[in-house]
């Protein structure tokens, strides 16, 4: 099965990787739109017009289904996306606040871009849940600045500290899990694997992945390595 899955850049290879463990022999294409990130506060309308385009470039290149691998895009116009192209497409928000609602969790903690935080799509009933915008994340994730901001992602995300699950609102975030975990005693929620759980692919008998960014940088090329540790090519769009 020929699959597309979009972000606005490396976030949503995050999604990708996830997807590839659980599926492993489908063939993948994803768009990375670098050239006009962060999404995270762009309005509803550009954000319908980028996501438009990086939907019909991959129905272009025969994707069979879309996964939006973006938190930003999937809480501000999934439905009027749905409604725009006859195509399958999925979000990445869905199957977390499903698996939320059925969860134990007494308290939890909900970061994410600027428009996602406030489209108040995490606001689930009965839960106690303490959602906070952390836009500087996504910067400092795409030009590979983590360690040297360590101390400000640190203490942005103190408020957190007696959540029983922080919930990594934004796909770029994941690749803060490490320093999350190793430096604060809280636990995370990544979509992209709740995602990859969740939603029932065929599974074709070949693998292949080809990336597509509409901006290439080093830093880019070095974040793609660490996250897929298989085989695929990259692209200028
Ligand atoms: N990774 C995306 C998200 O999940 C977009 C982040 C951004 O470009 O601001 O929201």
């Amino acid at each position: 099965m020929r699959i597309g899955v979009f972000d606005s850049g490396i976030g949503g290879v995050n999604v990708l990787s996830c997807l590839i463990k659980k599926y492993p022999y489908n063939e993948y294409i994803y768009f990375g739109d670098t050239k006009n990130l962060p999404y995270g506060d762009k309005t509803k309308k550009e954000l319908f017009k980028l996501a438009s385009s990086a939907i019909e470039f991959l129905i272009s290149q025969k994707v069979e289904i879309i996964i939006i691998a973006c938190g930003t895009i999937s809480s501000t116009c999934y439905y009027k996306l749905k409604k725009k192209y006859d195509i399958p497409i999925y979000d990445i928000i869905s199957p977390t606040i499903s698996y939320l609602k059925e969860s134990t969790y007494q308290k939890i903690g909900v970061i994410g871009t600027k428009r996602t935080i406030e489209s108040n799509i995490f606001n689930i009933n009965k839960k106690n849940i303490i959602m906070h915008e952390t836009p500087s994340f996504v910067p400092i994730i795409e030009n590979n600045l983590i360690e040297d901001k360590k101390k400000d992602i640190i203490d942005e995300l103190k408020l957190f500290e007696n959540v029983d699950i922080l919930v990594l609102g934004c796909t770029h975030y994941p690749l803060l899990k490490k320093t999350i975990e190793e430096n604060l005693n809280i636990s995370t929620l990544d979509m992209g694997e709740i995602l990859s759980e969740k939603i029932k692919i065929r599974n074709g008998s070949n693998y292949s992945c080809k990336l597509y960014f509409t901006s290439i940088s080093v830093n880019l090329i070095m974040n793609i390595e660490n996250i897929l540790q298989t085989d695929y090519q990259i692209y200028l769009k």
